[in-house]
């Protein structure tokens, strides 16, 4: 499925400047926006809810100046992985007023951080680094999948994005995210190649196989000739 154009909008690469934990900071998710790439503000790097909505509005004044002065602006996403019950619903607030447009969510049954986003028009991605936690950010109704194959930073990735990014594709036909260990331009090419879709493959394969029978038949009609 291609990008829907509101995400599109503004993004010079179909990139994400991953969330991580200690490290993305507002100046990190500001700059990736300006730069044209999805930025990410993690709630869990503030040490309290009001520092995440100081830096949170603080991004989003910087970002629509940039736009005030001419530039363009990639999407800015906020990530959230366990809340605190007291703050989960002013979290959510603050993502809204801040027209943050993806809330990434990782670990545990996303469903209620799904629905509270969905309740504030925005969309909702989740980690997954299996079959089974794709089958549960489906059920919630994630509006995107990131896979996180073998090599992802952060503690996370097993299986091989040969097999993991395919079967995801085969369950999904929303956005799908290839995250783990993508470091140079040769691993950014077979990403591309794993856009092929399980029907695309299956067309290919269709085709090789009537091409190989022809070929048969060719030399078998060469033979009896
Ligand atoms: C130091 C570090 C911290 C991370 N922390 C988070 C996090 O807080 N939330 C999250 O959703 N993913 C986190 N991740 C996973 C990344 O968002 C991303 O999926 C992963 O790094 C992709 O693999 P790569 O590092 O090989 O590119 C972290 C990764 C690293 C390296």
């Amino acid at each position: 499925m291609a990008l829907p154009d509101d995400i599109r909008t503004g993004l010079s690469l179909p990139a994400i400047c991953a969330p991580m934990f200690l490290v993305s900071g507002p100046d990190l998710a500001r700059e990736s926006c300006k730069a044209g790439i999805m930025g990410v503000l993690p709630r869990h790097n503030a040490q309290s809810i009001e520092q995440f909505e100081a830096w949170l509005f603080g991004v989003r004044d910087d970002l629509d100046a940039h736009v005030a002065q001419g530039g363009s602006v990639a999407p800015l996403a906020t990530n959230v992985t366990l809340l605190a019950a007291d703050e989960t619903q002013r979290f959510f607030d603050a993502c809204s007023r801040a027209r943050v447009d993806i809330v990434i969510s990782a670990f545990g049954n996303p469903t209620e951080h799904i629905q509270r986003v969905h309740d504030r028009g925005m969309r909702a991605f989740h980690d997954v680094t299996n079959i089974r936690f794709a089958e549960k950010a489906l059920e919630a109704g994630a509006d995107g999948l990131i896979g996180i194959g073998a090599g992802g930073g952060g503690h996370s990735g097993t299986i091989s994005h040969l097999a993991l990014i395919p079967r995801l594709r085969q369950m999904f036909d929303g956005v799908l995210v290839l995250a783990g260990a993508v470091t140079d331009g040769a691993t950014v090419r077979a990403a591309e190649w794993q856009r092929r879709t399980a029907g695309e493959r299956a067309a290919l394969s269709a085709r090789r196989s009537r091409h190989r029978s022809a070929e048969f038949n060719h030399a078998a009609g060469d033979r009896r000739a």
